[in-house]
């Protein structure tokens, strides 16, 4: 097992496997009156965040809570980054107070592979630029498993702004890694170049992906990370790529639909279809704290045993 968890490129299959198996252990502790473990008392884990977050931020704290961590959020507005502290150096200083593990959240491709050479604590990758954001493709694996079983020659057809997603480059490594069938569909302008390294198939008719697919994981439009426009107009994005209960017609009778969120509601997704019998977009987010708790947990040198948590 590697020390830290930085992208699923690098992760093994068996370690994918054996971080999702424990996850569907904590699953079973989170159902119970109290669900919480003394697994990590004594362990000091502080959350590093760049950039903005909801779901990612807050499963993550609550995963170290009910693991009983002793957890420190760092937000970088209101930080000495904005006097021009660097990340090495606001890292270093956070670690000079004794703590053993880095959640990190950051704008910059690669930021999570640079902290693992600045500081010795375990680092966590919770979304590095648009590189990886391993522990959203890995709680999109377990919300798969629990709802179509076996991922073997499963169908996930990921649509939309595929250019600036970590979540899309994580899901193709996990999902490639555990037999499932892997698409992208989405405007030319919005494929990477590097989409040709990933040897899957490339639709850029939405009707073509929704015909071929199991599963729909539908992305947001990342505005913020456009620089220049890469289509004409969102109406025009939506009226091509948008997916509606009119185009599912065209869907296997029992297509799921997924969103790692936040939702731009009416453009990439219908807003009724984001809370309709398809989509299993809130089990994501409640899978989120188990899939954290076994990623800490692991790191922190657990084994998959369940009498290492009660
Ligand atoms: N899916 C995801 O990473 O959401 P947040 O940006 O709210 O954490």
């Amino acid at each position: 097992m590697n020390k830290h968890l930085l992208g699923l490129e690098e992760t093994s299959e068996e370690e994918i496997r054996q971080i999702l198996a424990t996850a569907f252990s904590f699953k079973e502790v989170l159902s119970r009156p109290i669900p919480k473990v003394p697994t990590l008392r004594g362990k000091t884990i502080v959350n590093l965040f760049f950039e903005p977050s909801t779901r990612t931020r807050i499963s993550f704290e609550l995963a170290e809570k009910r693991l009983s961590a002793d957890t420190i959020t760092f937000s970088s507005s209101g930080s000495s980054v904005s006097k021009g502290e660097t990340l090495r150096d606001t890292a270093r200083n956070i670690e000079a107070m004794k703590i053993d593990m880095v959640v990190l959240r950051h704008n910059s491709a690669g930021a999570a592979h640079f902290l693992a050479r600045c500081v010795d604590s375990i680092i966590i990758n919770a979304g590095d630029g648009q590189h990886e954001h391993p522990t959203q493709a890995l709680l999109d694996m377990m919300t798969l498993q629990e709802r179509a079983g076996d991922l073997r020659g499963l169908k996930v057809a990921i649509i939309g702004d595929i250019l600036h997603s970590r979540v899309a480059r994580s899901n193709i490594h996990g999902l490639k890694k555990l037999g499932a069938r892997v698409a992208i569909c989405g405007p030319k302008t919005l494929i990477p170049r590097e989409a040709e390294q990933w040897d899957i198939p490339v639709f850029h008719r939405l009707d073509d992906a929704i015909q071929w697919a199991d599963v729909l994981n539908i992305l947001r439009i990342q505005l913020e990370r456009q620089k220049t426009a890469l289509f004409p107009s969102l109406r025009e994005y939506a009226s091509q790529f948008g997916v509606t209960r009119q185009r599912l017609l065209r869907a296997k009778k029992d297509v799921i639909i997924m969103h790692p969120g936040p939702i731009n509601r009416g453009i990439e997704l219908e807003n009724d279809l984001a809370d309709s019998e398809f989509s299993i977009i809130l089990d994501q987010v409640t899978n989120g704290v188990a899939v954290r708790m076994a990623v800490l947990y692991l790191k922190s040198g657990g084994r998959l045993e369940a009498e290492q948590r009660s």
